[in-house]
């Protein structure tokens, strides 16, 4: 399946076939896989499918869990990323424990920023002093934030730490991101971005135009060039 870093499809239903399609040409081409999973609503619909659809097409138990943030709430907690991956995906395909490796927003923040860094240290190829995630899933706010990093935190897109602990800048809801250096270094990197709400923000990103550099997702250009945003029609639209 050939992608061009844009790609738009009319429909959310017709962008997640084609995702589920390509992703499962990328996962049958490594003997071992991981995946950093994004959080919020979109991906919910793409994992009810990849259940529907790809229990048996993709070969699930080789593939490694991670989370490109995290809400720093209890994982049984309605706002957790992890428990709509854990109902949607995870426990459905009966993926085992020891390939899931999630962020722990019960704990302190700060602490588990550092935690997880290990975490991923511990069981990612290290290239470059860097672990390497081979495919980091991206949303993208109305705002132009991307995993948890926020247009109101610029000062944290150089930094060279694994993960950082940050706020949400409405809410004020504490949060542990990966950092734009970890989304940089992953084999490959994929956003999943739908709804008119974003197309302005999509827009100014995708075109560069002079001001799209006050919004974190645009700062996401992987050292692999590897980079693919999949759009819906009407956060892209298409003449
Ligand atoms: C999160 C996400 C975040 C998300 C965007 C888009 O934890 O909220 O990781 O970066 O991808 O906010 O969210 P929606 O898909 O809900 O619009």
């Amino acid at each position: 399946m050939t992608l061009s870093t844009h790609n738009t499809y009319p429909s959310v239903e017709a962008l997640t076939i084609a995702f589920a399609e390509w992703l499962g040409e990328l996962v049958a081409s490594k003997d071992s896989f991981s995946i950093a999973l994004s959080g919020g609503r979109t991906p919910i619909y793409l994992f009810d499918y990849l259940v529907s659809h790809y229990r048996d097409k993709i070969d699930w138990q080789k593939i490694k869990f991670y989370w490109g943030d995290e809400r720093c709430v209890p994982p049984d907690h309605t706002d957790s990323n992890y428990r709509a991956a854990h109902e949607h995906l995870l426990a459905p395909l009966a993926i085992p424990a020891e390939n899931i490796f999630r962020i722990q927003g019960e704990q302190d923040p700060a602490e588990e920023a550092q935690r997880y860094a290990q975490v991923l240290r511990d069981t990612l190829p290290m290239t470059g002093g860097i672990p390497q995630v081979d495919l980091v899933l991206l949303g993208m706010g109305a705002d132009g934030h991307t995993a948890s990093l926020f247009p109101n935190r610029l000062d944290l897109l150089p930094s060279t730490q694994i993960c950082e602990a940050v706020e949400h800048p409405e809410s004020g809801q504490p949060r542990v991101t990966f950092t734009m250096e970890l989304i940089n270094h992953a084999q490959c990197v994929a956003f999943i971005v739908t709804g008119a709400d974003k197309a302005e923000k999509v827009r100014i990103i995708t075109r560069g135009e002079k001001n799209s550099k006050l919004y974190p997702a645009s700062y996401v250009n992987p050292r692999s060039g590897q980079l693919y945003w999949f759009f819906d029609q009407a956060a892209h639209p298409q003449p």
